[in-house]
């Protein structure tokens, strides 16, 4: 990890390669009981096994495994998918591309007005007061509210966006130290926009003016905290004595839509915005010539301080030495009402403190909501949580506070293709006073090490986990962990040095998502299926384009297909070769385990956001950090971009505006259904 440049006011490659460092020191130790060969039964794609049934496609488990098998073009078509569209080729260059017959339009960019009177951008006149009424930087989740509320409408809806973090480097004109401007146009930077938007005669467009039109920043908005760890000691500071407001959101990656209609923000990787000593602070003890503040074990396990950002030299509670409680008050999952542009955000404590990649839901049989999240770090893990109310679908008011209550679960997985969801609940076994755990606060505020005691399987980076209504299963994106060591793998992270990612889908026993124990199987193995040295695993249909390294986003259509985002950050020219992109993925029938390539990115960006209309004929995507990530690799270019002189200056290829995050919009030019 590279220390903080000091010409901007983050280092933000640290911040984002951050996730390369494991934190988890029980990774290795609770991995034994399940360790075995890579090739166990559960690598079999269940569906793949049907398709070899098929005349013209090698029979045999196998022979699916894809690096020996290369099918002929003649013989795909025998494989189906429910997927009709032509795809587009790996590669990488300065602008995006999109498949054949589809429109891709750009909705919105870093930089441009939300608020009502907010100047337009010019990269020139950056200030604090503009940033915080116009549209933040990378634009990850994405999510889509129909209006009116309740309705199927596809044409008249709200777009909530998370905001996760910024590049100083390709933001600002190189000038030295970081000011206080700049950390402060960063902070609006951070948080979520949201906008009103309708389609008309086939075009979308931001309703000008609308009173919808909201930003939430890590700047100025007051954030209220409630559920079990709201007022508690360990979250209480100078500037709130109560534990019960906060101001601010930060590193909001993905997210989720509650059927209720409001919009849950995922803090992801807080730690990196924290500077300072702990142990410098007055509470620390000291033994035997060492300090030890009490928070030093929970800190340690989520890497605060790492420093990535310097917002503590400016804003005091950011240092851990002036305000050491601030950080426990970041790592949650946010609660708005994009209905009601007053309304306070709300971080909701029960879904416990980690680093949230998502926060996707689903409405159980018996009318509880079950949310799935993801702790986006090497080794960490999946959890689950369960609200021990019911949906009204009928009172939207009575939900408001079902978020509050319910059981937060880590999943254990099994050798035997089941997993146990593990309940965080005070008092259990391990989770008692002798560990350090007085309260449920205690035990959500420090999750992650509530969950090692419990023997949570430590994963290959959980990112998006998405449940699908139209099969009850669900998908686990994990994107890579090159870390993991041949003794670690196990049947659920079946891949050492696993620089590809894979995914698992998940079967809740006869759709009750609050089940104890639920069966599981790896559909992908990521990677290129034609190098023996990825022992990538895919449907042998899968073409010289359709397979993919480092799965991040994802999202199911209106039929509850499966599409797949990337993320391979600096590491894309050795994990693919390829610009992150957008494939569709089928998950059932002969074509199970088979990907197509949709969209490809910018250099340098990653792809976020896959968001589909409830009638699946608009797909909205979220091009974050253009011009970034691995220019180093980039043929032609071969050196770190800055806002003088980027990779690209996508969207707009003006030499006066740097490169922008952007929201694109892709239709199908005859209106049809996205992928057919
Ligand atoms: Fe923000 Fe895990 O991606
Ligand atoms: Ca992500
Ligand atoms: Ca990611």
């Amino acid at each position: 990890m590279s220390s903080i440049d000091q010409r901007y006011s983050c280092s933000a490659e640290a911040h984002e390669a951050s996730d390369d460092r494991p934190l988890n020191p029980s990774a290795a130790a609770t991995l034994g009981d399940i360790i075995q060969a890579r090739f166990s039964r559960r690598d079999l794609l269940r569906g793949a096994l049907a398709a070899s049934t098929l005349g013209g496609l090698a029979a045999g488990p196998l022979a699916l495994l894809a690096d020996t098998v290369t099918v002929p073009e003649s013989e795909r078509e025998t494989t189906k998918t429910r997927f009709d569209f032509q795809e587009i080729t790996h590669g990488v260059d300065e602008t995006h591309h999109v498949a054949p017959g589809y429109r891709s339009d750009i909705l919105i960019r870093w930089g441009d007005p939300v608020l009502p009177g907010a100047p337009a951008f010019d990269p020139d006149r950056q200030s604090v007061e503009a940033q915080t009424r116009q549209f933040g930087y990378n634009n990850d989740y994405v999510g889509y509210v129909p209006l009116p509320l309740g309705s199927k409408s596809s044409e008249h809806g709200l777009l909530c966006i998370n905001h996760e973090y910024t590049n100083a480097e390709v933001m600002f004109p190189a000038s030295g130290a970081p000011t206080r401007e700049h950390v402060e146009i960063e902070m609006a930077c951070n948080g979520g926009s949201i906008l009103e938007i309708r389609k008309d005669a086939g075009r979308w467009s931001i309703v000008a003016d609308s009173r919808y039109a909201r930003r939430i920043t890590a700047l100025d908005t007051e954030i209220a905290l409630s559920g079990p760890a709201a007022g508690h000691d360990r979250m209480k500071t100078s500037a709130d004595p109560s534990g019960t407001r906060v101001i601010g959101t930060l590193n909001n990656c993905a997210g989720g839509i509650t059927p209720w209609g409001t919009y849950l923000m995922a803090e992801e990787n807080f730690h990196g915005y924290f500077s300072g000593d702990l142990n410098r602070h007055p509470d620390a003890t000291v033994a035997d010539g060492v300090a030890e503040h009490p928070e030093k074990r929970n800190y340690a396990r989520y890497g605060v301080p790492a420093g990535h950002f310097v917002w503590g030299r400016f804003h005091r509670r950011f240092d851990v030495n002036a305000e050491p409680n601030e950080a426990n008050r970041f790592g949650w999952i946010v609660e708005v009402d994009p209905l009601d542009p007053a309304s306070m955000p709300i971080k909701r404590t029960a879904l416990g403190r980690f680093k949230h990649e998502g926060a996707e839901s689903i409405v159980n049989a018996d009318g509880r909501l079950v949310l799935y999240s993801g702790d986006d770090q090497r080794f960490e893990y999946l959890y689950r949580f369960v609200t021990d109310g019911k949906v009204d679908p009928s009172h939207r008011a009575a939900n408001r506070n079902l978020l509050d209550a319910g059981t937060l679960s880590v999943a254990r997985f099994e050798a035997d293709g089941t997993l146990a969801w593990l309940p965080l609940i005070f008092g259990q076994p391990g989770l008692t006073p002798e560990n350090g755990f007085h309260s449920q606060a205690d035990v959500l505020i420090e999750t992650r090490r509530a969950a090692d005691l419990l023997g949570a399987t430590p994963m290959d980076r959980p990112e998006d986990v998405e449940p699908n209504p139209h099969n009850g299963r669900l998908y686990v994106m994990l994107t890579n962990n090159k870390e993991r060591a041949a003794e670690q793998v196990d049947s659920a992270n079946p891949r050492a040095a696993n620089l590809w990612g894979h995914l698992l889908e998940l079967t809740p026993p006869a759709g009750d998502h609050t089940a104890q124990r639920f069966g599981w199987e790896v559909l992908v193995k990521a990677g290129n299926p034609r190098d023996p040295a990825t022992a990538a695993l895919w449907n042998p249909a899968t073409g010289e384009n359709g397979w993919f390294a480092c799965p991040d986003n994802c999202a199911l259509d209106h039929q509850g297909r499966l599409w797949v985002a990337t993320d391979q950050g600096q590491a894309w020219h050795s994990a693919s070769g390829s610009a992150d992109g957008l494939w569709a993925l089928e998950t059932e029938g002969s074509g199970r385990g088979t990907g197509r390539m949709f969209f490809r990115v910018p250099v340098g960006a990653e792809l976020c956001g896959p968001c589909f209309t409830p009638d699946g004929r608009t797909l909205f995507l979220a091009v974050q950090h253009p011009a970034t990530d691995g220019t180093l690799d980039y043929p032609g270019f071969a050196r770190p971009s800055t806002f003088e002189d980027p990779a690209t200056r996508w969207p707009d290829f003006d030499p006066a505006i740097p490169p922008r995050p952007s929201v694109v919009v892709v239709t199908r030019e005859d209106g049809g259904p996205i992928g057919g």
